[in-house]
């Protein structure tokens, strides 16, 4: 009960401190407000302004991927080694449990099939879905230079427009198309549209040579996709590059996921992109893990 005659007079004003007003970490994120600079730092790490997403999301246009086949089994396990999960509503309503508690990157696009054209996609979830599922940021697609290259603009725009209104931020991802070009030109282009639309982050594909002006062109951290499944020691050094040349992570699926190994390849990919660790100490890693998963499942 409040005791009023118990107020006490306050001592501690400590007049002579300054009140602090920290700078955001976060590229291009300085002037956002609370509740979306506390979403992006449960997403990027703030100690190194960086972060590893695991993505599991194929399935909302190509069905059972290879190595997703069981979500409750293939990535469950992994999701400890992960600094965010990015998947559909419906994979984490059936099979990652809310005790996972790791942040969720949702994508909220699909409309379209592998047999399909790939551009042509709408925005699948509504804000009051996203809010009930406690998402960190909502994700869609923009497919520059595609047959449904406005629509899909369109989708990302509305994202932002919703999430701004209850603080959550938008994840662009730069689609490409089966037939379209990988390189500097392109993904300037297509991450700056994403950027100047209003995206919070956008997810790219690492090229060379020229990344390192794409990152820098655009005003919003960039995370980068791991693409199809290369040899483990391609896919470190991938992530190394791509770090080192601006990136602010990644955000892979299929060279975790599809590895031999893939909880010794989240963690190798994991010392990369926060300790800097190089390609080549962060593959002896992976083996030193794999080697020791493989022992301890023997064991079992
Ligand atoms: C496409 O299905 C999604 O945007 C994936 O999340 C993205 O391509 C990352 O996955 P991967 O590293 O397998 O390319």
């Amino acid at each position: 009960m409040a005791d009023k005659d118990d107020i006490r007079e306050g001592k501690n004003f400590h007049p002579e401190i300054p009140h602090e007003s920290e700078n955001f970490f976060l590229k291009g994120s300085n002037s956002l407000d609370w509740g979306m600079q506390n979403r992006l730092a449960r997403i990027f790490r703030p100690d190194t302004g960086r972060t590893v997403m695991l993505a599991f999301d194929h399935g909302y246009f190509q069905g059972p991927t290879t190595g997703l086949e069981r979500i409750d089994l293939d990535i469950r396990p992994l999701a400890p080694f992960a600094d965010v999960l990015m998947c559909t509503r419906g994979a984490l309503r059936t099979s990652i449990p809310p005790s996972v508690a790791k942040p969720v990157v949702l994508r909220c696009s699909a409309g379209q099939s592998i047999l399909t054209e790939l551009s042509n996609e709408l925005i699948a979830v509504d804000i009051e879905d996203a809010i009930r599922l406690g998402a960190c940021a909502m994700a869609a697609q923009v497919y520059i230079g595609a047959e449904y290259e406005h629509k899909s603009i369109a989708n990302v725009a509305r994202l932002i427009d919703t999430g701004t209104r209850y603080g959550i931020p938008t994840l662009a991802v730069t689609g490409v198309g089966a037939d379209m070009t990988r390189d500097e030109r392109y993904f300037a282009l297509a991450t700056r549209i994403c950027a100047e639309i209003g995206a919070h982050y956008v997810k790219s594909y690492y090229f060379e040579p020229g990344f390192e002006n794409v990152a820098a062109a655009c005003p919003v951290p960039i995370v980068i996709a791991g693409g199809k499944k290369l040899p483990e020691p391609d896919a470190l050094e991938m992530a190394y590059k791509a770090c080192d040349a601006g990136a602010a992570g990644v955000d892979m699926g299929r060279n975790i996921f599809q590895s031999d190994s893939p909880a010794a390849m989240i963690q190798a990919v994991g010392a990369v992109v926060h300790d800097n660790a190089k390609p080549g100490a962060a593959f002896e890693m992976y083996e030193d893990l794999k080697a020791d998963l493989g022992d301890r499942q023997a064991a079992e």
